[in-house]
């Protein structure tokens, strides 16, 4: 059998790491729900989610990947027999969302080569967006074709992708050193840019400031917990192969807290760049921040671009830096998610080329994406993403802690920790995967339920909802199973399963 290969160092799968988790979350989602929920409040209790859910169940991702040396199926088979379908669920929900961020991304490079003519479309960004890019249908009944600009720029996009996987932990290794990076260089500039402009600290104010009456909110707590758990690509399978591409032997805990501290930077960075500009474009436009701010793709793509217009000096230049920056962040996001898919292939087939597997990936969240490239594509994607986020991510979640707290008994995980760790955990980090994080996701997910119940979310015929939110989650099982039976080599042959054997119960050691 060929040698699994590793991380060249740590840093590099630290910063892998950090590629992954840092992606559109912290810039367009993070600022948004800080504004919304008491600015400096958000920020304490975000630090507080960090660490009782976040560290817990990253760490526990990251382990059980580097103890198996195996991606998410087989690392779960070899706790107990039957839970590679879990696993494959996992990295199955990782499709649907890479095939849909990647339509997110090709909006980006659209405004990046845009940015150039900026000063042409920045009066009406609006129409700019939904007319000249989105090219946007009157609903999800009306697929209305391809939206050309988005189609071309997927096709970059997936380019792009395939060329930073194509060889696997090797390509992916000298990728991340700048798509980790860079981002941090360019918000540190678009920083020093807002901060300065006249009407920043009003913005500031309102990031920085606790409004401690939010604090009693349920909606604060939560909207907190979930941002945590989306922004570091827990329960997706990701964090289980790069785990795994570690040699057995390597530190953990640090890691996981630079990881964290990494990912939660570049939220920061960009609530400072958000809040600053805005401030500054509220204060130009006569009218208050609360006018100007808003959420999701609208903040990047028709208030952010506006912001920038009306610079006064250099706005192209800072369009395209903050466009690049876009790009960069997504990109080690959505590939970080074809190598959670990739590598439990590779674990199947050895002897195939890493080109080959990477390829046939690509290709089909490519053609699944092709959905969201059409006229219609912003409705399904945001369904699918509602969906995916909603639930998907928690279920697996909430099956992760329960597996490592409840199901692998006998702290084993825990054990394996400590012996690779600097800084060893203790019965909080149990507490914390056994009781607080289930009991959490169990009640995020049953106000969600009922949330869906009270109304058909964001008012979209439910037909829409069945086929494009409904449809991907139980999918996503189906196909783990056909997968699974397609990939599992017959008995006589040489077989990966010989090596997967799970542990026995520890009371036979
Ligand atoms: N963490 C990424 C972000 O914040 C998104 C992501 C989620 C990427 C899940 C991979 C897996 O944008």
């Amino acid at each position: 059998m060929s040698e699994r290969h590793h991380w060249p160092s740590k840093w590099i799968f630290i910063l892998a790491a950090i590629g992954s988790a840092a992606g559109l979350g912290n810039l367009w989602r993070f600022p948004y729900l800080a504004y919304e929920h008491g600015g400096g409040t958000f920020l304490l209790v975000i630090l507080l989610a960090n660490l009782i859910v976040g560290i817990p169940l990253l760490l526990a991702e990251v382990a059980i990947g580097q103890k198996m040396q195996k991606a998410a199926p087989d690392a779960l088979e070899k706790i107990k027999k039957g839970y590679r379908y879990i696993g494959w669920t996992m990295v199955t929900f990782g499709f649907f969302v890479v095939s849909y961020y990647v339509a997110v991304m090709a909006w980006g490079l659209d405004y990046l080569v845009g940015s150039f003519s900026l000063p042409t479309w920045a009066a009406d960004t609006k129409t700019y967006f939904f007319s000249n890019i989105l090219q946007l249908s009157e609903g999800p009944g009306t697929m209305g074709g391809f939206s050309l600009p988005v189609l071309i720029s997927a096709v970059v996009a997936w380019i792009a992708i395939y060329f930073c996987v194509w060889k696997g932990v090797k390509s992916v290794s000298k990728v991340v050193v700048w798509t980790a990076t860079l981002p941090f260089l360019f918000l540190a500039i678009l920083i020093v840019r807002a901060v300065t402009l006249d009407g920043a600290s009003t913005g500031l104010q309102l990031f920085f400031v606790p409004d401690w009456s939010t604090l009693g909110n349920k909606e604060l707590w939560l909207a907190a917990f979930s941002q945590v758990f989306f922004s570091l690509s827990v329960a997706f399978g990701i964090m289980m192969a790069y785990g795994s591409y570690q040699p057995e032997r390597s530190e953990l805990t640090k890691s996981i807290v630079y990881i964290t501290i990494g990912n939660f930077l570049v939220s920061f960075m960009s609530g400072i760049v958000v809040f600053g500009t805005l401030g500054y474009m509220a204060l130009q436009q006569g009218v208050g921040v609360a006018d100007v701010f808003t959420g999701g793709p609208g903040l990047a793509f028709v208030v952010f671009p506006q912001a920038i217009s009306l610079l006064p000096s250099f706005s192209v230049l800072f369009a395209v830096l903050f466009f690049l920056m876009f790009f960069l962040l997504a990109l080690d996001s959505a590939f970080s998610l074809v190598e959670g898919l990739s590598a439990p292939f590779r674990d199947r087939y050895p002897h195939l080329s890493n080109k080959k597997i990477s390829f046939y990936v690509c290709l089909a969240a490519f053609l699944v994406g092709l959905l969201y490239t059409t006229k219609a594509g912003l409705y399904y994607l945001d369904i699918t993403d509602h969906f995916l986020v909603n639930y998907g991510i928690i279920i697996m979640g909430f099956l992760l802690s329960i597996i490592v707290g409840w199901v692998w008994q006998g702290d084993r995980l825990k054990k394996f920790i400590n012996e690779h760790s600097d800084w060893k955990v203790g019965s909080l980090w149990s507490l914390a995967i056994k009781f607080v994080i289930p009991l959490f996701l169990i009640i995020l997910f049953v106000i969600n339920v009922i949330n869906e119940f009270k109304a058909p979310y964001e008012d979209y015929p439910v037909w829409s909802l069945l086929v494009f939110g409904l449809g991907p989650l139980v999918l996503a099982p189906i196909i783990a199973v056909i997968v699974d039976k397609l990939t599992t080599p017959k008995k006589e042959e040489t077989s990966w399963s010989d090596d997967i054997t799970p542990d026995p119960p520890s009371s036979f050691e």
